[in-house]
């Protein structure tokens, strides 16, 4: 048996817990597809496709809804849908399970991960959530790989898998979904330091919505801007910042504690 996990993971939390979930699975060969990086892949030679995201304001980033509409329709191809977020994840796994099943996938299982925040302004205000998973967090998501681990050997043995039903809180079906446009007010205009700017040109390479343009320093395209944070964490000299943040809360790969949690050999 042969699996696919296509994964945005902006700052590492999400493509680790991924890698987690895969060392723990017996009896399917995995592959990784990097949303933000690879091209459509051919599905056919899959027996079960996974999709994740981080949480990006109470749901998943337009890029992983730009990049499943682009894939070949399906005729009830098992997937599996996940998240991790860092605070609410809100509505995400419900819309990645509704994304993923108008495109013809038969979703089988899904689950949220909490885990720490790669959001600067909840950084910079003390609510990173570095302990994130907890001990009972960890215990649940680990419930949940044995869970899949389960129907996978159903699966290998031919037998037919339901759909699963992808449950969030009342909370979380209760929560207005968060206007992107009120996003993007609130990064607000982005400014570079060219004292501290090197023109190594990070920013433009991990721009998902390519809104930033080196020349020789970088120009940033508000229209096109997603106020992602993106550049802003992955900046190595710390050149980005907008009006409230300078300097501060950046998140750029997986926290100490969190890869010690999710070791993957
Ligand atoms: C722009 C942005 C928006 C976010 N919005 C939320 C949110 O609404 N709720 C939440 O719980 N976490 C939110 N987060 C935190 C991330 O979902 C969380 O830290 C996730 O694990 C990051 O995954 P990654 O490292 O794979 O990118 C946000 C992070 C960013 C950068
Ligand atoms: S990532 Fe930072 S240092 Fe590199 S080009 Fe962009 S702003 Fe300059
Ligand atoms: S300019 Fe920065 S914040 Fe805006 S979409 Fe690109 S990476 Fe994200």
């Amino acid at each position: 048996m042969r699996g696919i996990i296509c994964y945005y993971s902006n700052s590492g939390n999400t493509k680790l817990a991924c890698q987690y979930i895969v060392k723990n699975i017996n009896n399917i060969d995995f592959v990784f597809l990097n949303i933000a990086k690879d091209s459509i892949p051919d599905l056919d030679i899959y027996n079960i496709v996974g999709f994740a995201a981080f949480t990006d304001f109470f749901g998943p980033s337009k890029f992983v809804q730009t990049f499943i509409e682009k894939l070949p329709r399906q005729n009830n191809k098992p997937a599996f849908v996940f998240n991790t977020y860092g605070f609410i994840s809100g509505k995400t796994l419900k819309i990645l399970d509704k994304w993923v099943t108008t495109r013809g996938f038969k979703v089988i299982a899904g689950y949220s991960l909490h885990t720490p925040e790669s959001y600067p302004p909840m950084i910079a205000n003390g609510r990173g959530n570095e302990q994130a998973p907890g001990e009972k967090e960890m215990n649940k998501f680990n419930c949940f790989i044995s869970e899949l681990n389960r129907l996978l050997y159903t699966l290998g043995e031919g037998k037919e898998i339901k759909k699963n039903k992808i449950k969030i809180g009342l909370f979380e079906i209760l929560l207005p979904m968060y206007s992107r446009t009120k996003a993007r007010k609130n990064m607000g205009e982005k400014y570079i330091d060219e004292a501290l700017c090197t023109e190594c040109g990070t920013c433009e390479k991990i721009c998902p919505y390519e809104a930033i343009k080196l020349s020789p320093k970088p120009i940033i395209d508000m229209n096109k801007c997603y106020g992602c944070w993106a550049c802003y964490n992955h900046c190595p000299d710390k050149a980005i910042y907008t009006k409230k943040y300078r300097g501060i809360g950046h998140y750029p790969k997986p926290n100490s504690q969190l890869m010690k949690k999710l070791k993957v050999k």
